[in-house]
């Protein structure tokens, strides 16, 4: 017989490197300011890896914060999942990685690719799993050094994005509604406009394309601002709908922190402008990881509370975006 269990967020971790870049930095690199950069994305400040830090390495820090938040040992993980668009190697998967750091030895792991909407693909993706029994325990990260993927002489990309991940343990309960089914939407149409053009297998790596800087992140900025708004806007909505929940019942609103300029064009859609959540100023874009290390400090800063409903939205490259919600609980 087919199971439905509830599913609930048992703990998050997260983590970010200890180098702060500020605005002021980048303005030494490249022709910008402090005043364009906060005015135009409300961020103020990014972390940056440490050379020999990898994404599994940021994926493994958050991993063990969640453990410890959820109580749990990291050999009862079942499945290990690593959203991330910037993973250590091409393969293995960052996730067996982090499974190998952590002595998660009971998991089987594998990377998910849905770029800035990874950490909500990926918690889905084990909801699912959960829900239907295949497997008790899970463990979702996102994590990115999106440093690595940028060209440092690209003003209209370098200063928006920074490193990090975050991390959350999901597991069956027996009471409250937990984490709800999710609205998830694809249009491959649009690659073009957020992409990494080079490296893999359609334009493999080359001195020539090393040199037209195609391994680097390339965005048509304007066309993806408009994107994201229209589609988290609507994917919340019907997330909404489908678990029958109303706008005003949610405490909390929690989306991908690309741009402030963005969410603040959602909550004002929305009208929830007094309930969405932000941490952009300092951490700025760290993609897959932005949703999860906003969930960890919303859930850490007392800003969710048991009982809350909160909803979850991402827009990414593919493009690719989605909604969930949830409700929280201490000790769930
Ligand atoms: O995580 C995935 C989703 N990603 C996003 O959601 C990002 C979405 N896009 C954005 O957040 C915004 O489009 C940006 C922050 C990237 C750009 O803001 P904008 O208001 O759309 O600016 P723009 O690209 O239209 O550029 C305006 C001007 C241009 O100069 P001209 O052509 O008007 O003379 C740019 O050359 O600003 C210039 N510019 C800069 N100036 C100073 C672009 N980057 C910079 C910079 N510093 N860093």
């Amino acid at each position: 017989m087919a199971l439905n269990r509830t599913v609930t967020i048992l703990g998050t971790g997260s983590y970010v490197p200890e180098k702060v870049v500020t605005n002021d930095d980048l303005a030494v690199l490249v022709d910008t300011s402090d005043e364009w950069i906060y005015s135009r994305t409300g961020m103020k400040e990014r972390r940056i890896c440490a050379a020999n830090q990898a994404t599994s390495d940021l994926g493994a820090e958050a991993a063990k914060a969640a453990l410890k938040d959820a109580g749990l040992d990291a050999a009862e993980i079942d499945l290990l999942i690593v959203a991330t668009l910037s993973p250590d190697m091409f393969f293995p998967s960052t996730a067996c990685f982090v499974q190998d750091q952590i002595g998660a030895k009971n998991a089987f792991c594998y990377d998910l690719g849905a770029a800035c909407s990874g950490f909500l693909y990926a918690l889905e993706n084990a909801r699912a799993q959960i829900a239907c029994g295949a497997v008790e325990t899970a463990l979702v990260i996102g994590a990115e050094k999106m440093s690595s993927f940028l060209d440092w002489e690209d003003r209209s990309t370098c200063i928006l994005f920074g490193d990090g991940a975050g991390a959350a343990i999901l597991q069956a309960r027996d009471r409250g509604r937990g984490l709800m089914p999710a609205v998830m939407g694809s249009d491959g149409a649009l690659a073009d406009l957020l992409w990494t053009p080079g490296g893999g297998s359609r334009n493999p790596i080359s001195h020539e394309m090393v040199n037209r800087k195609e391994h680097f992140i390339q965005m048509q900025g304007r066309d993806v601002f408009k994107h994201a708004v229209t589609r988290m806007g609507d994917a919340v909505m019907a997330t909404l709908e489908k678990n029958e929940i109303a706008v005003d019942e949610v405490a909390c609103f929690i989306p991908h922190q690309a741009n402030i300029r963005i969410i603040d064009a959602i909550a004002k859609r929305l009208d929830v402008e007094d309930r969405m959540f932000s941490n952009v100023e300092k951490y700025a874009n760290t993609s897959s990881a932005a949703l999860a290390i906003a969930l960890d400090e919303a859930a850490h800063e007392g800003v969710l509370k048991s009982g809350d409903l909160a909803v979850l939205t991402v827009f990414g490259s593919g493009f690719t975006w989605g909604a969930s919600v949830l409700e929280w609980g201490e000790n769930q």
